[in-house]
């Protein structure tokens, strides 16, 4: 549910007025006028200033502000400061602070030093949202609340005693008997076999790889805890306010590999997403559409909130790029065009001070006469004649598997290639579909696919037998499946599926695989057509599948490299080495075919993604390259208020908007 009294896009970002005297705190608010902005998230990191000490509270500045918002006519997004807890706590709790996997203590003096298990934190951060819960309930600039900020980004997992304790409740709650638990971690391995609960130690730094089954256990419950502590604070929140939504900001495709958002996703009220380019990334727009897509599959496919991205450079990269002219409008229209239904920065104004004060804002450091400002100015009209867009929903038969835990379990320790990487084949994959202007959903291993006709599932290395049987199911009834090497080997305990690669797969893709052939650093092979594989090769053998391309050299010469199975009603395709994008787009071109999804043939510099109302749909063209392009169309860009009968013309850089009938 977005908050109800949002209309049209949302519009604003981060505002931290406690950096800076009230005179510019008053001119604050005229110059978001000017820009256009609708909505600001206050309080993320003001806990020293709501408690200045245990117990004692102040919130006076804050009705200050909230009201100086609020006569403006701006909304506010207020946020519970809990991912900053002020000094006195961590000097009154110093066991509140995190211990790292080699077992040192953390200080104070960043953001984020918590335990996620301490319940010194949980208690104290649930008696500050009390009061702050209880001041603003109801108050009518306020219409959603921000716990905390990114999850899990970069403080996730902590290692001391009090983690240690509730994982053994966790562990518990999870198996019941030891048993359970010895069988399920086969601890026969190494002579692991545990007779007692508090015998089991958080998988800290061990002199040799430590048993992959703890670690990955360990994931889980990071992953719960943390979702604890934001319960901990919704559930305050819920009942004080029950009419106004309650999220927290993700930190989706950047910081995110702690979280498994498919466990957080019925327990947001709106799901909010955060995201910055990697900004030395060629065509970062690519990884920025990730992202999106990321968000509105958490979201059930409904629209989100972007809650932060940067009008230009960050300030945590190697290399701090800052935005050509356009970009950051590119960017903006992007997120809106893959379903989200505000566009919000980090931050408003610009620091003086602080770990943060190189990075960019709305209102840069050099203040109104600036090229950002004008460009933020512009994006406020553009949002604005983007209002009726609200509410559309984005549409696709195309859908991409996104597995955390097969993430956590395949960047373990010991797997048969360093070379493997979760990140890389989910975005070399993600590439290659956007190169061919298809939208894709990303969705859990054992989601509804039915209204799917292609399903990608790129290094789904850990697959239940029942998620196995998910994607066979969808293949049998119909579905076009696309699998990548080193998938269905795992079970959920990283327990290996019995009988030869790829496991659980193994009757869906029609071939057996007896032995993994890693390639050496840098190698590559060739195939059939010209194309290549680099970092893995298998000695693919049919049990049924057809061969689609072969092995011309390497470990695995005469062997498919490629093959298609007809399965059920359905077809089966397997990848067994790393292709290029441009060898993926070929195989695509095929695999889309015969899904019965057509590829409009535009240069792929161009962006196409289409919103659905009910009488209406918007078609959003945004041109990231430099050549103009001609799309057909027959409706209104929004941007400009021009009526476009046959075709419109997207200027190198430009973006359109194309209202057209349903
Ligand atoms: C985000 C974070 C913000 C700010 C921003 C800088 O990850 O939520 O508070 O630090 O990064 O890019």
């Amino acid at each position: 549910m977005l908050p109800p009294q949002l209309s049209g896009i949302a519009y604003g970002g981060d505002y931290s007025p406690e950096q800076w005297p009230v005179e510019v705190q008053e001119a604050d608010i005229a110059l978001m006028l000017e820009a256009g902005v609708t909505l600001v998230t206050v309080g993320i990191h003001t806990w020293a200033l709501m408690e200045p000490a245990e117990g004692t509270y102040d919130f006076d500045w804050l009705d200050e502000i909230i009201d100086r918002l609020h006569a403006a006519g701006i909304q506010v997004d207020l946020a519970t400061p809990s991912v900053a807890p002020p000094a006195w706590f961590s000097y009154a709790y110093p066991s509140a602070l995190p211990v790292t996997r080699s077992g040192q203590r953390l200080g104070y003096g960043a953001r984020q030093s918590i335990c996620p298990s301490s319940p010194d934190y949980r208690r104290a951060a649930a008696a500050l949202v009390e009061r702050l819960g209880a001041r603003y309930a109801g108050h009518p600039a306020v219409v959603l609340w921000h716990v905390y900020n990114e999850y899990g980004a970069p403080q996730s997992e902590c290692y001391c005693d009090t983690s240690r304790a509730a994982f053994h409740t966790w562990l518990r709650a999870r198996y019941g008997t030891l048993g359970a638990l010895n069988q399920a971690w086969g601890t026969s391995f190494w002579g692991q076999q545990y007779g007692a609960w508090e015998h089991i130690d958080v998988p800290r730094e061990g002199p040799t790889a430590v048993n992959p089954a703890q670690r990955l256990d360990f994931a889980r419950f990071t992953n719960d805890e943390l979702l604890a502590c934001y319960r901990n604070e919704r559930d305050i929140l819920h009942r004080l306010d029950p009419g106004t939504p309650v999220t927290t900001n993700f930190a989706g495709t950047i910081n995110g590999k702690a979280t498994d958002l498919w466990t957080w996703a019925p327990e947001l009220d709106v799901v909010a997403n955060d995201n910055y380019l990697t900004a030395e990334r060629a065509d970062n727009h690519i990884e920025l559409a990730m992202s999106a897509d990321l968000a509105r599959g958490v979201a059930g496919g409904g629209p989100w909130l972007l809650m932060e991205h940067s009008t230009g450079a960050v300030n945590w990269q190697p290399r701090n790029i800052a935005k050509l002219p356009g970009q950051m409008r590119r960017n903006s229209l992007a997120h809106v065009a893959h379903g989200s239904d505000s566009v919000l920065f980090f931050q408003w104004r610009a620091s003086l001070f602080g770990a943060e004060k190189f990075h960019s804002a709305m209102l840069p450091h050099a203040g109104t006469d600036s090229a950002i400002w004008r460009e933020v100015v512009r994006l406020g009209t553009d949002l604005r004649g983007l209002a009726e867009v609200a509410g559309s929903l984005v549409r696709t038969r195309v859908a991409v598997i996104w597995s955390w835990p097969s993430w956590w379990a395949l960047e373990l320790d010991w797997r048969p290639s360093a070379d493997l990487s979760y990140r890389r084949q989910l975005d070399l994959y993600y590439e290659a579909l956007w190169r061919e202007h298809v939208t894709v959903d990303f969705v859990a291993p054992g989601a509804d696919l039915s209204q799917y006709s292609l399903v990608v599932a790129a290094h789904t290395y850990l697959l239940s037998a029942e998620e196995a049987g998910n994607l066979a199911e969808f293949a049998a009834s119909g579905g076009h499946l696309l699998v990548s090497y080193f998938s269905g080997i795992a079970d959920e305990h990283d327990a290996l599926h019995p009988g030869g690669y790829p496991g659980a797969l193994r009757e869906v893709l029609g071939i057996g695989v007896e032995e993994f052939h890693p390639l050496r650093a840098g190698e590559t092979i060739m195939l059939t057509g010209g194309h290549t594989g680099q970092v893995w090769s298998e000695p693919v053998r049919s049990a049924g599948a057809e061969p689609y391309w072969t092995y011309l050299d390497g470990p695995d010469a005469g062997h498919p490299a490629v093959t298609r199975h007809a399965y059920g009603d359905g077809v089966a395709w397997y990848v067994s080495t790393e292709l290029t994008v441009a060898g993926l787009r070929e195989l695509l071109a095929d695999v889309l075919a015969g899904a019965g999804i057509t590829r409009p043939g535009f240069p792929d510099t161009v962006e196409l993604v289409r919103r659905h109302a009910p009488e209406c749909s918007y078609l959003f063209i945004i041109n990231h390259g430099e050549e103009a392009v001609t799309v057909p169309v027959d409706g209104v860009d929004l941007l400009d208020g021009t009526r476009r009968e046959k075709e419109i013309k997207v200027a190198g850089g430009a973006t359109a908007v194309v209202r057209e009938p349903a």
